[in-house]
C-alpha cells in the first residue's frame, strides 16, 4: 500500500481494534487517551473489507475519494482492516521492500497505527506530523537497526525517553554520504532505557542537546513541577533577596500555554515576545514594563503584582510595554479577570511600538493604577494609533474620570475580536491542549 496524503488539514486516526492478538498490539492499557472530540470532526469514514460494512475498502480509497482537495476540517478515517493486514513476525516472508505509508501533508496526526514493511516502511515525507503509540516494524536487515541515518546534510532526529531493546546496532548513527559533515547532524537520544539505549560505543558526533535545543523540540507538553514555580508559591528565599532587574522568562514561541506559573523580577519580568501565549491563574511580579513584547496573548485569571523591591528604581512603573508595528499586526495583550494590586503605583502601560495594544476586562483593579493610565512614551502626538481600552472594569483603579483622553472606548466589533475566542485560538490550539482548563 502506498498512501500518500495532501490535503492541508487532516487526521488519520487508526483506531485499531485492540488486544485480539496479543503480542503486537502497543500497550493496550490505555484504550483512546486521545478521542477527537466529535465537535470538531467534519466526517467520519469507516475503512473496512467486509462488504457493507464501511464507506472504503482500502485507507487510499478513503484518502482519495472521501478526503476534498484542499481540505481544511477535521476528518477521521476510522480503519477496521482485518486484523490480518497487519502485524505478525511471520509474515515478514511475504513483505517486499516498499514504503508502507508516505506522509506528505501539513499537520497530520496518526493514532495507534501500525506500519509495516521491510525496507523504508514510513516515508515521512514533509509537513508536521504527530504520531502517538505507533508501531514501525521494518529492518533493513534482520539483525540490527541503526536509529539513522542522514538523506540530506542537516538530517534531525531525536529519540526522547524510549525504550531500545538490543535491536539497536551500537554505533547508533549513520552519516551515510555525508561522513566528514556530521556536525551539521543533529542526532540526539535523551532519557531512553532498555538494553539497546547504553551509549558508551555510540559515534563520537552524536549530539548532546542543550537545554534550549531540549526544549524546542520537546517543548510541547514541558511540564514544570518545581514547586518554585508555581502561583501562590513564593518562597521567602526569593522574595527576600534583592532581585536583578532582568527578564524572567522569554517566550518566543507559537501556541504556549502557562497555566499557574510565577514570573518574578522588577523590570522587564516577562518578555512575551512573539507568537499566541495563554496565561492562565499566573502571577506576574514587576514594576518596570514587567509584561512587554509583541506576543499576542490573553492573561485570564492571572495575579498582577507590582513590586519594586529594594530595588533603587526612582522612576514610575509600568505594567505592560506592548509592541506593535503596525494596524495589521494581530498581536496585543489582553487581561481577563485579572487582580492588579501591590505598590508603588504604576500606569496599566506605556507603548513601545506605534500601534501598541492592551485591554483589561473584568479585571479587579486596585488604588495601584495611576490614574492617567496610560503613557505614550516615544509617540506623543500619535496617540490615535494605540488600542488602550478598560471594559467593565472595577476596584479603586478602575475609576477612569483621570484618565487620558485618548484612552480607546472600544468599539463592540473590536471588543468581539479582542476578547473572543478567535483572537488567539484560531486554529483552536487551546481546545487542543493536553489538559482541560478551568475557566473562571
Ligand atoms: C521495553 O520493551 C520491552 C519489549 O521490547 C519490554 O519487555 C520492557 O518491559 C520494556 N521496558 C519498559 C521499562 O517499559
Ligand atoms: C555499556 O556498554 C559498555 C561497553 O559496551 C559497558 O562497559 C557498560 O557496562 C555498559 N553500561 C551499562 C549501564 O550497561
Ligand atoms: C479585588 O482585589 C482585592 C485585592 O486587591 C480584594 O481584596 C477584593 O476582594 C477584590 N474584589 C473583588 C470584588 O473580587
Ligand atoms: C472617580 O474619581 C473622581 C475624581 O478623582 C471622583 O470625583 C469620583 O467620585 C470617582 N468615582 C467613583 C465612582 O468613585
Amino acid at each position: 500500500m502506498f498512501l500518500t496524503i495532501s490535503t492541508a488539514l487532516f487526521s488519520a486516526i487508526a483506531k485499531a481494534e485492540m488486544s485480539s492478538e496479543k503480542g503486537n498490539t502497543v500497550d493496550d492499557q490505555n484504550v483512546a487517551p486521545w478521542e477527537p472530540t466529535t465537535s470538531s470532526i467534519s466526517k467520519q469514514i469507516i475503512v473496512s473489507q467486509q462488504p457493507g460494512y464501511g464507506n472504503y475498502a482500502t485507507i487510499q480509497a478513503a484518502i482519495d475519494q472521501g478526503v476534498p482537495e484542499n481540505n481544511a476540517q477535521w476528518i477521521h478515517i476510522f480503519n477496521m482492516m482485518d486484523q490480518s493486514m497487519r502485524r505478525d513476525e511471520d509474515d515478514n516472508k511475504e513483505r517486499i521492500q516498499a514504503v508502507a505509508a508516505c506522509v506528505k501533508g501539513d499537520k497530520i496526526a496518526f493514532i495507534q497505527c501500525y506500519f509495516v514493511s521491510v525496507q523504508d516502511a514510513l516515508f515521512d515525507f514533509s509537513g508536521r506530523h504527530y504520531f502517538y503509540k505507533y508501531h514501525i516494524q521494518s529492518y533493513v536487515d534482520f539483525i540490527f537497526a541503526i536509529l539513522g541515518r542522514a538523506w540530506e546534510p542537516y538530517s534531525r532526529v531525536i529519540f526522547f525517553q524510549s525504550n531500545f531493546s538490543d535491536v539497536i546496532v551500537p554505533s547508533g548513527w549513520d552519516a551515510w554520504n555525508y561522513a566528514g559533515q556530521e556536525y551539521n547532524l543533529e542526532y540526539a537520544e535523551m532519557g531512553c532505557y532498555g538494553p539497546g539505549a547504553n551509549t558508551s560505543q555510540r559515534v563520537k558526533w552524536k549530539k548532546q542537546l542543550t537545554q534550549q535545543q531540549a526544549n524546542d523540540l520537546l517543548g510541547n507538553g514541558f511540564i514544570n513541577s518545581d514547586e518554585q514555580n508555581q502561583m501562590n508559591i513564593v518562597r521567602g528565599l526569593v522574595q527576600d533577596q534583592a532581585r536583578q532587574r532582568a527578564v524572567a522568562v522569554h517566550v518566543g514561541g507559537d501556541k504556549i500555554a502557562f497555566i499557574q506559573c510565577s514570573f518574578m523580577s522588577v523590570q522587564d519580568t516577562l518578555f512575551d515576545d512573539v507568537g499566541r501565549h495563554y496565561f492562565y491563574n499566573c502571577r506576574i511580579e514587576g514594576y518596570v514594563d514587567f509584561i512587554f513584547g509583541s506576543g499576542q496573548s490573553v492573561y485570564e485569571g492571572c495575579h498582577i503584582i507590582t513590586y519594586l523591591g529594594d530595588s533603587d528604581y526612582s522612576g514610575p512603573g509600568y505594567i505592560t510595554a506592548q509592541r506593535r508595528n503596525s494596524r495589521n499586526d494581530p498581536n496585543g495583550f489582553v487581561f481577563k479577570h485579572c487582580t492588579v494590586e501591590g505598590n508603588p503605583k504604576v500606569y496599566l502601560g506605556r507603548a513601545w511600538g506605534p500601534y501598541s495594544r492592551v485591554v483589561f476586562f473584568q479585571s479587579n483593579l486596585s488604588n495601584v493604577i495611576a490614574p492617567a493610565g496610560w503613557v505614550a512614551w516615544d509617540y506623543t502626538g500619535q496617540e490615535y494609533k494605540f488600542t488602550y481600552g478598560e471594559m467593565n472594569c472595577y476596584g479603586p483603579g478602575a475609576n477612569r474620570s483621570e484618565r487620558v483622553k485618548w484612552e480607546k472606548h472600544l468599539t463592540q466589533q473590536q471588543a468581539n475580536d479582542l476578547l473572543g475566542n478567535g483572537f488567539i485560538n484560531t486554529d483552536g490550539w487551546l481546545d487542543q491542549l493536553p489538559i482541560k482548563l478551568p475557566h473562571p
